[in-house]
């Protein structure tokens, strides 16, 4: 009998060569073969949003996406957003309006506000509130996430303000060329 071929999947700009079947939802992929634990397995239906990754930037439930659908495409998971001491603003901005109580949502509510700021910098609270709806949290920290994706917004435009720094050597004279 032959085997099949293992599935190339691109997580966070690296690829992975895993033995599954192609209909393996893919949450089950990243958690338990590739150690990704940031996406959640809260409902399992695509309920609640838990799951989510970016795939080529679109909000994704993983629960309820198999493996053959993230074929060729860029899967994004929290961790892929940034490091312990390199943080995504998304993720310093929840740490900052302390906008978790259990924090088993804030995966999802991170991802999905990533993909939010990344189309509208500037979000209404409206907004917000509307592309957050489908993404439950049973701690009812509502008003904290809301603040929090406000203050990444603030995060990011003042990061983008910011002078870039020349990626030129310095020289041994001190100078950059
Ligand atoms: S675990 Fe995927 S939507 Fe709930
Ligand atoms: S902080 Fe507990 S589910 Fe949202």
């Amino acid at each position: 009998m032959t085997r099949a071929q293992p599935l190339v999947l691109n997580v966070n700009g690296a690829t992975h060569l895993v033995d599954a079947a192609a209909d393996t939802p893919l949450l089950y992929l990243l958690r338990n073969d590739l150690a990704l634990n940031g996406p959640k397995f809260g409902c399992g239906l695509g309920e609640c949003g838990a799951c989510t990754v970016l795939l080529d930037g679109v909000p994704t439930r993983a629960c309820v996406t198999t493996a053959k659908v993230a074929l060729g495409r860029e899967i994004t998971t929290l961790e892929g957003l940034g490091t312990r001491n390199a943080l995504h603003p998304v993720q310093r901005a929840f740490i900052e309006e302390q906008a978790a109580q259990c924090g088993y949502c804030l995966n999802g509510m991170i991802m999905t506000a990533k993909a939010l700021l990344d189309r509208d910098p500037q979000p209404s609270v409206a907004t917000i509130q509307r592309e957050l709806s489908r993404n439950l949290c049973r701690c009812g920290t509502h008003v904290e996430i809301i603040r929090a994706v406000q203050r990444a917004a603030e995060l990011l435009a003042a990061q983008a303000a910011m002078p870039a720094v020349s990626a030129a050597p310095i020289a041994a004279d001190g100078v950059r060329r």
